[in-house]
């Protein structure tokens, strides 16, 4: 079981800067450890100012980009260069900023013809990139999340199949509540990795919040986000105070 912490910010803000500063320390971490630093970001709203904020100084200059080897937890069927791309826009709001090796930045295909097939190999690629942890398992040293109000996170949204896979490492399904395609990370992916750092703000998401960070574990484990449980990993969980207003847990400090 992993090691969970919950961090709690006063503003959104706060949370931002306190995800920039653990990732400045895993990624540095992981690069003395094996040279480099595999990511995957998150998708949505959340993360664009998390992005942004890392893209300027002196952030920027703390992370090890050099080393970074950038892969995404989830993609959506458009083109990479439509604005609903989770590429797009961590493209537009950090990478287009930093000095990540063009050839270390690997998109979703979530807008190929077959869609199986591509998932088929993006999960190769992140099987060549990324040394095995757990069971074999690609380890990627951070994992990004997000979370929606429904309890989802990266394109793993409640009642879709892609909740049962416990083989796949990538797959893509049609999400009736989207009405679209959405290729994501399964569960044997995202719990090999070495840290998952959900970062989630906003009232909007306190009941889920609740929920996910129940002392009933029956209940979280009826969200896809609480299903999210790092084999050996550490599990973060970096909230505002209006995310956790729904829960005992406060901010630290102001
Ligand atoms: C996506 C994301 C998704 C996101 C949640 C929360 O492709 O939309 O990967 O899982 O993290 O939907 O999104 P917001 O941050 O926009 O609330």
């Amino acid at each position: 079981m992993s090691e969970k912490t919950i961090l709690v910010e006063p503003t959104s803000q706060d949370a931002i800067g306190l995800v920039a500063q653990l990732l400045a320390v895993h990624a540095c971490e992981a690069v003395s450890q094996h040279g480099q630093f595999t990511l995957a970001l998150a998708g949505g709203t959340t993360p664009r100012r998390l992005y942004e904020h890392l893209a300027k100084p002196p952030q920027v200059e703390a992370i090890p980009w050099q080393n970074a080897h950038i892969f995404f937890g989830d993609e959506r069927d458009v083109p990479h260069d439509q604005p609903d791309s989770n590429f797009r826009m961590a493209q537009t709001s950090l990478l287009d900023f930093v000095p990540v090796r063009y050839e270390n930045v690997h998109p979703m295909p979530a807008d190929s013809t077959d869609l199986d097939q591509a998932a088929r190999h993006y999960a190769a690629l992140v099987a060549e990139i990324v040394p095995p942890g757990p069971r074999s398992v690609p380890s990627l040293d951070l994992i990004l999340l997000g979370m929606g109000g429904d309890g989802h996170t990266a394109s793993l949204f409640p009642g879709t199949p892609a909740l049962e896979e416990q083989q796949k490492l990538v797959v893509a399904q049609y999400v009736p509540v989207l009405g679209r395609h959405r290729m994501t990370f399964t569960y044997p992916l995202l719990n090999a990795a070495k840290v998952v750092m959900f970062l989630i703000t906003g009232l909007d998401k306190a009941e889920a919040v609740a929920q996910m960070l129940s002392d009933d574990p029956g209940e979280a484990q009826k969200l896809p986000a609480g299903r999210v449980q790092p084999t050996e990993g550490r599990l973060f969980y970096v909230l505002d105070a209006e995310a956790a207003s729904r829960t005992h847990f406060k901010p630290a400090r102001g």
